[in-house]
């Protein structure tokens, strides 16, 4: 059976921004708590822990969209497009989890966080790199 795996913070990852570093570490965390109960419990015990993931990535990008409009961020609207588009795809799937209760559920759910978590924080959360302070 396929097995989940645990997603590694790297510096490389950083924004340079604190408190948005410190917010997208604690992504990580939560999605590797995911992955950790995903070995140790049935799958039905994950839920809680999805449901705390998408109520901190919502807190995050509201966080995240403050700064946007605060220092004006050209490419806002696009920005936040992402990010609920993220939230309804991120919704869908937990559905999908809830009701079915599958592995094959939670592994297209880990697969689609991990690699949005890393793809958003690597391009699109670079464009406001020059435009919010690091300590913001
Ligand atoms: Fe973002």
């Amino acid at each position: 059976m396929e097995q989940l795996t645990e997603i590694q913070w790297k510096t490389e990852y950083k924004t340079g921004i604190h408190v948005i570093d410190t917010q997208h570490e604690r992504l990580f965390e939560l999605y590797n708590e995911m992955v950790k109960q995903s070995h140790t419990h049935g799958i039905l015990r994950i839920n809680a822990t999805i449901d705390e993931l998408i109520k901190y990535a919502q807190h995050h990008f509201h966080y995240e969209e403050s700064l946007m409009e605060k220092y004006q961020y050209a490419n806002s609207a696009d920005h936040m497009e992402e990010h609920s588009s993220f939230i309804d795809k991120v919704m869908e799937l937990a559905v999908a989890n809830t009701d079915g209760h599958s592995r094959e559920h939670l592994i297209e759910f880990a697969e689609f966080l991990q690699d949005w978590l890393i793809n958003h924080i690597m391009t699109v959360d670079r464009g406001y790199i020059d435009t919010i302070p690091t300590v913001a």
